[in-house]
């Protein structure tokens, strides 16, 4: 067997689909097309001589000789990545590459925390990937990144967390709402309005549903959206009410074009967390980081999160939307 002429990128890609067991997920975690994923591991299998993957009905299963493939590859790319850092911790802090996933919510605050960290360390590759909750778990399972940002802690999986930030989920509709002016509106007055909840994987859903599903509330799903910005034009649109976290309101402008609700039990307070595998031996520079992250970075994301507070709690927001109601 020729496997010596097997490329890097054809076991990585064929890593990628064992993980996964599909090829179009595949092509999507490697922003390839399907055609290309298809023919990698057609071509590996060719140098294999051996079936890797066998479909019996939809399902695709890996083969023996995929699996014993499927384990070379962790310890060829286990190897590899101990290579990286051991290289990148005989640089010190001078060169690095950092690689983090967040949960789409994440997305209104962690960038601006990466600031004044990729500034001190030009040299440092930072990478962030933003995909919601159920994606950002299968990353930690496939140790895809150095640290992960998370609101609820994962089930499953043993991971170190740190808290760092505090989260609201507050109820929003339009300015003007029948329900906007009302005060402590009972939790089971929501089931009687259409609502815009977030798609399957989400793990603002995941709380939503958590938390109506325990206080035996039923809601009334009007529709499906895969992106909180998405459910904020909806909800201006008059589409429904939904459940978002309050830092979704930071960007954008839709500060003034949607209210909070008052209703009993809300906001559903949590916080956000930096995670990473437990075991996981981190690099100089991803040590560096995560020092940052739970120092300054912390700061910086309270300090914004106390101003956006203060925003929707100022007479100007308020004022604003009164104004916005008037006109409608
Ligand atoms: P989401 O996750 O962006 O997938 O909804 C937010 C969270 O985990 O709380």
């Amino acid at each position: 067997m020729a496997l010596k002429s097997a490329t890097l990128h054809q076991l990585q890609v064929f890593q990628v689909a064992a993980a996964h067991l599909s090829f179009t997920r595949a092509a999507e975690a490697l922003f390839l097309t399907q055609p290309t994923v298809s023919m990698q591991i057609k071509q590996l299998t060719k140098t294999v001589g051996m079936p890797l993957f066998e479909q019996i009905g939809k399902k695709l299963y890996l083969t023996e000789a995929g699996r014993e493939l499927l384990a070379t590859c962790e310890d060829i790319f286990g190897r590899l990545s101990q290579f990286e850092m051991a290289i990148s911790n005989m640089q010190g802090l001078k060169k690095g590459q950092l690689k983090l996933a967040v949960v789409t919510t994440a997305k209104y605050f962690a960038p601006r925390l990466l600031g004044p960290f990729c500034k001190r360390y030009p040299d440092i590759d930072v990478a962030l990937k933003v995909t919601n909750r159920s994606r950002v778990l299968e990353r930690i399972t496939e140790n895809a990144d150095d640290f992960y940002i998370i609101g609820q802690p994962p089930e499953n999986l043993e991971v170190e967390l740190r808290p760092f930030l505090e989260d609201s989920l507050v109820v929003l509709a339009p300015p003007n709402h029948p329900l906007a002016q009302e005060r402590n509106i009972p939790l089971h007055r929501l089931s009687e309005e259409p609502f815009i909840m977030r798609e399957p994987g989400s793990g603002t859903r995941m709380v939503v549903q958590n938390f109506f599903n325990e206080r035996h509330v039923s809601l009334r799903v009007k529709m499906e959206l895969g992106s909180s910005e998405a459910i904020k034009q909806g909800v201006i649109g008059g589409l429904g009410i939904s459940v978002l976290s309050h830092h979704t309101l930071a960007l954008e402008g839709s500060i003034g074009q949607l209210k909070i609700l008052d209703v009993e039990g809300f906001p559903i307070r949590r916080h956000w967390h930096i995670a990473y595998p437990i075991g996981k031996k981190l690099s100089v520079v991803a040590r560096a980081f995560l020092d940052y992250w739970l120092t300054e970075g912390k700061e910086i994301a309270e300090r914004t999160s106390v101003e956006l507070t203060r925003e929707l709690a100022s007479p100007s927001y308020i004022l604003r939307q009164a104004v916005q109601a008037a006109s409608q």
